[in-house]
């Protein structure tokens, strides 16, 4: 008796009904749509992790708690981008380097003085961001020395860029970095065009950090699946702030600002989020499809605002934006939604006296860094993003003559 035949046919069926069964698994797995793709890991990533239930963050395994108490963005980048805290060398290197290029060229501030002074600023920044290609086009990405300058200088001129789009519509001049003031300190003086008190700039610096890097959210997927092209990084971090403009991401902390204002008072805070919720309106700041309790950025941005309140004076919305968590807790809490990283985000920046329609491209400057990490993990285990669908449309149909179409209007 051949009992290893056997066997062997035996593994070899089993298998074959495996990997059929694998296959109509597949296939019935293409056939559930995931709107959103909610729920769907589409990569492995060893940068940032979340737990949404407790309201834990982590970038690389470092608390985002520890890294706004110890850390400074720059140094937070460079960890989220290379994967380990840099040593003093390193990070006296990346300093420099940035520091070396943080002037935009003047091809690209003309550039920007053709566009509409009324324009979002994010568009601004969206095509100046993309501009830096046509300067550094070479695709070398497999060379480090080439991912290492596209790094410093993203990290270096969207600063740049921002606070230049800001002085230009108003018909100014964009003034140069100032190579004696740290990142937050030089990007707030570029943009106010007076030196900030160091507590401002501190402040400033700790937002940065917070809004770093978040995951699989739709901008880093975006800038991910970008990425899997393999186009250069400019057009990676252009297209991701595309789509961290929207209002369901980070274009969300403009119309926080502006629901608190139109609140005006603590006492109108139930009555607004009644009528809110009764017309199903989303609350500005609240929510997160990883979150089911307050976001910890939010807490931290909290602590930042009353600090700034303190040394700076107080701003009255600030107690409205407390009676809305307040009330929105009991309304909105049972079903885990709380305060997100853009409830507090805009009081603080108001508070540092800058436009609100530079909350979201402040977030970009931060953002780009955990873009950055993105696009080099996904680089070192590529495969082009190429989903699918599921076909909704008519079955294969006879072509109608233009002189036999019933307008569908007439019907
Ligand atoms: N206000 C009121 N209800 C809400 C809110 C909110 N802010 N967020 C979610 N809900 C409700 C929905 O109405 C829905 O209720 P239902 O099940 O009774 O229909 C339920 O919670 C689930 O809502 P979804 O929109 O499906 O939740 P999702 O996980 O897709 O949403 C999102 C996440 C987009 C952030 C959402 O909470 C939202 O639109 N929030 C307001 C905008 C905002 O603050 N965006 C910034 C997010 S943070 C960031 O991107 C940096």
């Amino acid at each position: 008796m051949d009992v290893g035949g056997t066997f062997t046919n035996a593994v070899l069926n089993l298998k074959a009904v495996v990997e059929q069964s694998a296959d109509t698994k597949q296939k019935n797995d293409y056939q559930v749509l995931r709107p959103g793709l909610e729920g769907v890991p589409v990569t492995q990533s060893s940068i940032c992790d979340i737990d949404g239930s407790k309201g834990n963050l982590t970038y690389r395994g470092y608390s985002i708690s520890e890294l706004t108490a110890q850390s400074s963005f720059l140094e937070t980048a460079y960890l989220l981008i290379w994967g380990e805290l840099p040593n003093p060398q390193q990070m006296r290197d990346f300093e420099a380097e940035v520091r070396m290029h943080r002037r935009v060229s003047f091809r690209v501030r003309d550039m920007m003085k053709c566009f509409p002074a009324t324009g979002h600023p994010m568009d601004a920044l969206q095509s100046s961001a993309a501009s830096l290609g046509l300067f550094y086009s070479r695709r070398a990405i497999d060379n480090p020395k080439y991912i290492y300058d596209a790094v410093v200088r993203l990290i270096a001129k969207i600063p740049t860029m921002v606070a230049a789009f800001q002085l230009i519509r108003k018909g100014q001049d964009p003034i140069q970095p100032r190579d004696d003031l740290a990142y937050a300190a030089n990007f707030l003086y570029m943009l106010t065009e007076r030196e900030q008190d160091p507590l401002a700039a501190r402040v400033f610096d700790k937002c940065l950090i917070l809004h770093a890097e978040h995951s699989l959210n739709a901008s880093t997927f975006s800038a991910r699946v970008t990425a899997s092209t393999l186009t250069d990084p400019y057009a990676v971090v252009a297209s991701a702030v595309g789509t961290l403009a929207g209002p369901l991401h980070g274009g969300a902390n403009e119309d926080v600002l502006q629901m608190i204002e139109e609140v005006g008072s603590a006492s109108n805070a139930g009555a607004y989020l009644d009528e809110a919720i009764a017309s199903k309106r989303k609350i500005m700041g609240f929510g997160h499809r990883e979150y089911r309790v307050k976001d910890p950025r939010a807490s931290i941005l909290q602590e930042l605002a009353e600090e700034l309140f303190a040394r700076f004076g107080k701003d009255e919305m600030y107690e409205v934006a407390k009676a809305i968590e307040i009330e929105a807790e009991q309304r909105l809490g049972p079903k885990g939604i709380f305060p997100n990283v853009d409830f507090y985000s805009g009081l603080v920046y108001r508070k540092l006296g800058i436009p609100r329609d530079l909350f979201t491209p402040i977030f970009a400057i931060s953002r780009v860094a955990g873009w950055l990490a993105h696009w080099r993990e996904q680089l070192g285990a590529n495969r082009i993003f190429r989903p699918t669908q599921i076909y909704t449309g008519p079955q294969p149909r006879t072509w109608i003559a233009s002189e036999e179409r019933i307008s569908s209007l007439n019907n």
